[in-house]
């Protein structure tokens, strides 16, 4: 049995490449205790590995493709977590309210967003801040991770081409305007604390929650 849940994991390449800067900026935000909620996890290779960097918390992974559940637990196992890690929730941001027990609102301290908004509908960024503000307390953060577009500052050519073949997939998806997500963000009761230029040309952005 545990062999073909081994046979589950996934792996997305991006994780190892982006893995330890992420980590570099959640450090400055995780807590010593409580819960993230990870949304749209993927693979699961990133909630293993910040379970791991950060053993004081507990890393609530979640996607809605039962495929990348499958993943996430096979990865849990595979690394030995199932004892601290919880399974993955089925959490589709548009599909409201999100499964949240009370116990994950009891011990939650940030949303954690890693490449979703772009490749989702617009609709999905707009649920996800209207959604987090409803489980998160004061001064608990949002954390969007990804490629964006900023008015002021010239879009690199892979993330304009990029951004072309999201469209071509899917006319909803692409690149969102930073300034439009803080807009949303404010209207949300988030106010920016941080945007930090990662590798890649992707971006960081931290909201806490007024
Ligand atoms: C490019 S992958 C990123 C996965 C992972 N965060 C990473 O960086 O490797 C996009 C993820 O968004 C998830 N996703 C798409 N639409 C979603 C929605 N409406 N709600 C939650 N997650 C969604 C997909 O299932 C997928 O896991």
């Amino acid at each position: 049995m545990e062999y073909i849940n081994l046979d589950n994991r996934l792996n997305f390449p991006a994780t190892t490449r982006n893995r330890d800067s992420i980590a570099a900026v959640l450090s400055n935000y995780i807590s010593s205790n409580g819960l993230l909620l990870e949304i749209a996890s993927g693979s699961g290779e990133h909630g293993v590995f910040f379970q791991q960097i950060f053993p004081s918390i507990i890393w609530q992974t979640s996607d809605p493709e039962l495929v990348h559940r499958k993943s996430i637990n096979s990865w849990i196992k595979h690394e030995g977590l199932f004892s601290k890690m919880p399974e993955p929730l089925d959490l589709d941001v548009e599909m409201r309210p999100w499964p949240i027990t009370k116990q994950i609102r009891s011990l939650i301290k940030g949303i954690v967003c890693i490449n979703m908004i772009h490749i989702s509908p617009w609709t999905c960024t707009q649920a996800l801040f209207e959604e987090s503000k409803s489980h998160l307390n004061q001064n608990n953060f949002l954390m969007l991770y990804g490629p964006f577009l900023r008015k002021q500052v010239q879009t690199s050519q892979s993330n304009l081409n990029f951004d072309q073949s999201l469209k071509l997939q899917n006319p909803l998806w692409g690149l969102r305007q930073l300034d439009e997500v803080n807009e949303l963000a404010l209207e949300n009761g988030f106010r920016q604390d941080k945007v930090i230029a990662m590798p890649a040309n992707n971006l960081s952005v931290i909201y806490l929650l007024d």
